[in-house]
């Protein structure tokens, strides 16, 4: 089993009960760890979302196969899940908390066009806004946080004027069918149900099951509900437990999962769900770690056509939890910041993910093409821990030397990551990280101040080269977000776009105007906006030079927050890969 569980963890201020370096890691990205007191409404009743019996027909079982299965499910019914009620769930883990209100999931919906529009679209806006995010298929029978969920991908597709449709499917990952066929959860759920004894009793289980063919868990185990990436004419559903899913975009907007991408048998283990692809190449770079063994950190590319042209192994120290990293024109630049890997923890009742207070965040910094660990220059920033990076580029400094500067949103004070503290909450300040290469000293500085500024983008065309601009949700209450900001890293200036009272939107996409692709301010912002009063949800876009909204896109049922998102202009799916 894959352990990268971290795939999207994400500190929130939730007591812990464990010792100092067992912190209470939750959910990555970005913000949307829903806490209890931000969602005061109980928890409305779902049912399971309902397939088609042709599309996942129950597993053919010999006689001895039901007999084991049954007995199996007696164990289950009988000991663990009314051991696990009785367990008193932290709200981290607590299903009445992570899946109430805009957190619930919901049910796929088949493509519906001719929405409703407000304003005008953008002739320019040709394309699809698709936003992953974690939909969980079946009421949870124990511990179960909303990152557990199963992807879910809500895609909207624009042909300029006000023609709008929308649709949404859950990605058919390998544990989605195996659930969907045997009508059950049964997969573990990395963060909700891990934990302690009654953990590693759900994963005995779990394995006694696929040892009498059950399940086939060589198939994955992921949920593919972090985020989407567009590389080489294929959409890619991502989550850094396990190797990305292929989903094609249909002529008619419907999203179709065509299954567990291994690039042509290139890659053979999990991969982050932040992969670059160079605007100047096409080529893609990404990151993989094995919890496990060494290396525990891998560098991967591909060139434009899918083939692996590179992949350099790095000995970490300890299994590190890496998130994301970043590029520039020459180099990347990898985190190895303080959240590793514990199994032991686990054991004792914890997560194996924990803070390490006695480890020294660093940046690695190695030339995209090297192959070899030792061409890789670290450089510590103690006082950077970060889960996203916006963007990065090289500089040359008034005394001649060579920076690298990452612009990323650091998470501060590192107490309040672990333990409630509405003196000192948690904040998440945008922040400019130089690495000189020539001193190996790294400075930090905070770049706004004051508002939590997490889950965005920079325009695509400009990635690894300098940027004024970068687009961002502001986090607050956190961990909601409650509006977008355009921020000049220039000057510091922020303009800020709210959505108004009860309003809260999710990870800011710019959309660049790829007639103006020259212009960073040139182009659009879209969010998927919950209006929690009137219970409604639509696709808000906003026009990024003058920070005010241009169109609003009602869409037909509600759609959760989530996680990450992207924009496929009409030019690139025109690419799309026949599979
Ligand atoms: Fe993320």
């Amino acid at each position: 089993m894959h352990l990268s569980l971290s795939h999207h963890l994400f500190f929130t201020s939730i007591p812990s009960t464990h010792k100092s370096t067992t912190k209470t890691p939750i959910s990555c990205n970005v913000l949307l760890n829903p806490l209890k007191k931000s969602l005061p409404s109980p928890a409305p009743p779902f049912s399971p979302t309902k397939f088609s019996p042709e599309y996942v027909p129950p597993p053919s079982l010999g006689p001895i196969q039901k007999l084991a299965a049954a007995a199996l499910d007696m164990v289950e019914n009988s000991i663990l899940i009314k051991l696990e009620k009785n367990k008193n769930l932290n709200p981290m883990i607590d299903p009445a908390v992570q899946l109430q209100g805009n957190y619930a999931p919901v049910q796929e919906v088949p493509v519906q066009t001719g929405l409703e529009v407000t304003g005008t679209i953008p002739r320019s806006i040709r394309g699809v806004y698709l936003r992953n995010g974690g939909n969980t298929l079946f009421p949870p029978t124990g511990g179960h946080h909303f990152f557990d969920g199963d992807g879910m991908i809500h895609a909207v597709t624009l042909k300029g004027g006000e023609s709008a449709s929308y649709a949404c499917r859950f990605t058919k990952t390998n544990r989605l069918l195996a659930e969907a066929s045997l009508g059950k959860p049964f997969f573990p759920k990395p963060i909700g149900e891990l934990q302690g004894r009654l953990g590693l009793a759900r994963l005995g289980l779990f394995y006694a099951r696929t040892a009498i063919g059950l399940a086939d868990s060589g198939g994955g185990m992921g949920v593919a509900n972090v985020a989407l990436t567009y590389f080489n004419g294929r959409l890619l559903a991502m989550s850094e437990d396990d190797l990305p899913y292929a989903v094609r975009i249909r002529p008619d907007g419907d999203l179709e999962t065509t299954g567990r991408y291994d690039f042509d048998g290139q890659l053979r283990n999990s991969m982050i769900a932040h992969p670059k692809v160079d605007p100047a190449t096409g080529d893609l770079y990404s990151l993989s770690y094995n919890v496990i063994s060494q290396p525990h950190l891998k560098f991967l590319k591909f060139d434009k056509n899918g083939k692996m042209t590179r992949e350099v192994g790095i000995s970490l120290q300890q299994p590190t939890m890496i998130h994301d990293f970043a590029m520039t024109q020459s180099h990347v630049v990898i985190p190895d910041h303080q959240m590793v890997f514990k199994l032991s923890e686990m054991i004792q009742g914890g997560l194996p993910v924990v803070h390490d207070p006695d480890k020294v965040s660093r940046f690695g910094v190695m030339s995209k093409i090297a192959n070899h660990e030792s061409m890789i220059q670290w450089i510590d920033v103690p006082d950077c821990f970060c889960f996203h990076i916006w963007n990065a580029w090289e500089e040359v400094d008034d005394h001649g030397h060579r920076v690298i500067v990452v612009i990323n949103s650091c998470l501060t004070p590192m107490e309040s990551l672990y333990f409630s503290d509405s003196n000192n909450p948690l904040k998440a300040e945008l922040s400019e990280v130089r690495l000189n290469l020539d001193t190996g000293r790294s400075t930090r500085r905070v770049i706004v101040s004051g508002i939590n500024l997490e889950g965005g983008q920079v325009d695509k065309h400009h990635l690894g080269k300098r940027t004024r601009y970068v687009y961002l949700a502001i986090a607050e209450p956190w961990p909601k977000c409650s509006g977008i900001a355009k921020v000049d890293l220039d000057t510091g200036d922020v303009a800020k776009y709210l959505y108004g009272s009860r309003k809260f939107g999710g990870e800011v996409c710019f959309v660049p105007n790829e007639d103006e692709d020259e212009d960073e301010e040139e182009g659009f912002l879209m969010s998927f906006l919950r209006d929690e009063e009137r219970e409604k949800s639509e696709l808000v876009i906003l026009k990024a030079s003058t920070m005010t909204q241009v169109a609003s896109v009602k869409i037909p049922s509600r759609v959760p927050y989530g996680f990450h998102g992207t924009f496929i202009s009409a030019q690139e799916l025109a690419k799309q890969s026949l599979f």
